[in-house]
């Protein structure tokens, strides 16, 4: 099996379940003509955030790594009226396309950008109290994931679902001895949720247009820091029930 092979499954899955999108397709070219490197989520994959959003009933999202806001976009759009997604970007090109793509997709009442590194808003979302969130979706510079991951669980609550993108690398995630740190990040970050009792995990590998790599899932399955006040709100863990514009409305005639 080979790339062309991959992506022509990719293109057959996405014609038939990802209809084509003039708002993500334009962010798409944005990024394109603003030269930013085409790392965002395939489509398919887009779909997958998309999905997870809603099957988690998400109303607050943290997002790890933003580039032009493509998943942005993805995970955005799948929540409910009130919802509220905050990304981190720490390269102001890459953010400002973001934003005119987010500003773009009628999104930016949604979404929150900040600006900077992840490791120095992390402890300032703290600080500031956002948080639980109910989806963090980690994808940013993979060295770091091992942090990222504590930072997480930080602002998580029981029934939180933390997603990792790039987790596979082609493969290279099984070379212990490997001198990348973006190998040696998704080693340290897959030790750390095996030894983490507070989550439930797996991961998959994927092929496809953007090659072979994978995603991880962690579902908060225990409560978090005992120095967190009690909060009702907080350990409620949401069912995908009616959420306002995410009920399906009826076929046009
Ligand atoms: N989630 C995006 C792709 C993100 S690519 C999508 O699927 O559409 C990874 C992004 O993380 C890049 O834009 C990179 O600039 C950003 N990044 C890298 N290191 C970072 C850091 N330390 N803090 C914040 N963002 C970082
Ligand atoms: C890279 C980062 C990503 O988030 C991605 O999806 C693909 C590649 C990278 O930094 O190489
Ligand atoms: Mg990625």
């Amino acid at each position: 099996m080979d790339i062309d092979r991959w992506r022509a499954v990719d293109s057959y899955i996405t014609d038939l379940l990802v209809p084509s999108d003039p708002v993500l397709d334009a962010a798409l070219e944005a990024n394109a003509e603003a030269g930013l490197p085409a790392h965002d989520v395939a489509p398919n994959q887009g779909k997958l955030l998309d999905l997870l959003v809603r099957i988690q009933g998400a109303r607050t999202i943290l997002e790890i790594g933003t580039l032009g806001g493509y998943s942005t976009i993805w995970l955005s759009r799948a929540l409910p009226p009130t919802g509220r997604l905050t990304t981190l970007e720490t390269d102001h090109r890459y953010a400002e396309v973001a934003r005119a793509n987010v500003a773009h997709a009628g999104l930016a009442h949604v979404v929150e950008l900040c600006e900077g590194l992840a490791l120095d808003i992390l402890p300032e979302l703290a600080a500031e109290g956002q948080g639980p969130f109910d989806l963090i979706f980690i994808d940013a510079d993979k060295a770091n994931n091992p942090a990222y991951f504590e930072w997480a669980l930080k602002l998580s609550r029981r029934g939180t679902l933390i997603i990792a993108d790039n987790v596979v690398r082609g493969g290279a995630v099984v070379d212990a001895a490997s001198d990348d740190p973006r190998t040696q990040g998704i080693r340290r970050f897959f030790e750390m949720v095996a030894a983490e009792p507070r989550v439930s995990a797996t991961a998959l590998q994927t092929v496809g247009d953007k090659g072979y790599d994978g995603f991880a899932i962690a579902l908060v399955i225990d409560d978090l820091s005992p120095v967190r006040p009690v909060d009702r709100e907080a350990l409620w863990i949401p069912g995908p029930g009616p959420q306002g514009s995410n009920t399906v409305s009826p076929k046009p005639a």
